[in-house]
């Protein structure tokens, strides 16, 4: 299948790195926002991020300006009628994804691939709200979007092999190297991330050692690229949280159970680097 057109529902910090990985592929993309503050905030990241690329010597202005003219933001799902694969990297709300898949069902051609960039919630209950539950799977991409290499698949058990193939076609469009998982909470990479991300809270809830040393100890012990404390910065404690709290639910093992102070530190606010103070002050 030729893909021509992708969609991206959500042009947050996932959506806008989606939107952009796909523009510099040489696709054009159309990205539904819901409101016109929150698209201008996710195209101005783009433009941030091709800015860098090309200070970075990744692309040239000229590629950069092209790349950004394959962009069309809306604010509309109606505007997805020629889109050939979506990935929708909305709120990582159920009920809401369920609705955004059900109008895509009716607005999408029949051909078209319908995937969520979902990193913890179940794709077939997604897929179910569809009548085309063999095209739907999950992307699930990584933060920075541009930067990382991986793409998760997420096949469901009712993913075609037709629908696969494509996904692969389309990741290796991007650059980006494959693995593939099946359909439980966490899939590869979270489900032995959180249990470590996790456990880095409990040992500083425990006094073990400072922030700054328990960072240190892995990135310099284990040649990681960021301590564990700084990536939930980078993560997000909230989006952190909603992944362990899904994984547990599913699982009911206490290694993915929330110690007390994630959950304290998400409700006093300290989300991390958006929200400028997580374990560390970005202010
Ligand atoms: N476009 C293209 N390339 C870019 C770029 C951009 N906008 N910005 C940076 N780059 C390139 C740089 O040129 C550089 O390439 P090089 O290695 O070939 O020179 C490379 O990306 C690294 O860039 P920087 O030097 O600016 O950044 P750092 O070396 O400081 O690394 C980092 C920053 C990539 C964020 C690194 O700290 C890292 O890998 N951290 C861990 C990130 C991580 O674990 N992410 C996954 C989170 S989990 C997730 O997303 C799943 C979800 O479900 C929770």
């Amino acid at each position: 299948m030729e893909l021509e057109q992708i969609g991206v529902v959500g042009c947050g910090l996932m959506g806008s790195g989606i939107v952009e990985v796909c523009a510099r592929a040489g696709y054009r993309v159309v990205v539904r926002e819901i409101s016109d503050e929150l698209l201008q905030k996710g195209l101005d990241r783009i433009q941030q991020s091709l800015s860098k690329a090309v200070a970075r010597g990744k692309a040239t202005p000229e590629q950069a300006e092209q790349t950004f003219a394959r962009i069309q933001g809306t604010l509309d799902l109606a505007d997805f009628g020629d889109c050939d694969l979506v990935v929708e990297a909305a709120v990582e709300t159920m009920g809401i994804k369920r609705e955004i898949f059900a109008q895509l069902d009716s607005i999408l051609p029949s051909h078209a691939i319908l995937a969520s960039n979902t990193s913890s919630l179940c794709v077939i209950e997604m897929a179910s709200a569809t009548r085309r539950e063999d095209k739907v799977l999950g992307i699930h991409f990584f933060n920075p979007v541009p930067v990382m290499p991986l793409i998760e698949f997420v096949r469901t058990i009712l993913t075609s092999d037709e629908t696969m193939a494509v996904a692969h076609q389309f990741g290796a469009s991007l650059g980006k190297t494959m693995v593939t998982a099946k359909d439980t909470p966490g899939f590869i990479v979270n489900r032995l991330l959180i249990p470590y991300l996790l456990d880095a809270v409990r040992v500083y809830e425990d006094g073990l050692a400072s922030r700054e040393d328990i960072d240190t100890a892995i990135k310099l012990g284990l040649n990681h690229p960021m301590g564990p404390l700084t990536l939930l910065d980078f993560v997000g404690l909230d989006t952190t949280l909603f992944i362990a709290d899904a994984m547990y639910e599913e699982y009911k093992d206490p290694r993915y159970a929330a110690p007390p102070l994630l959950r304290r530190m998400v409700l006093a606010g300290r989300l991390g680097r958006k929200s400028g103070q997580g374990f560390y002050d970005y202010g």
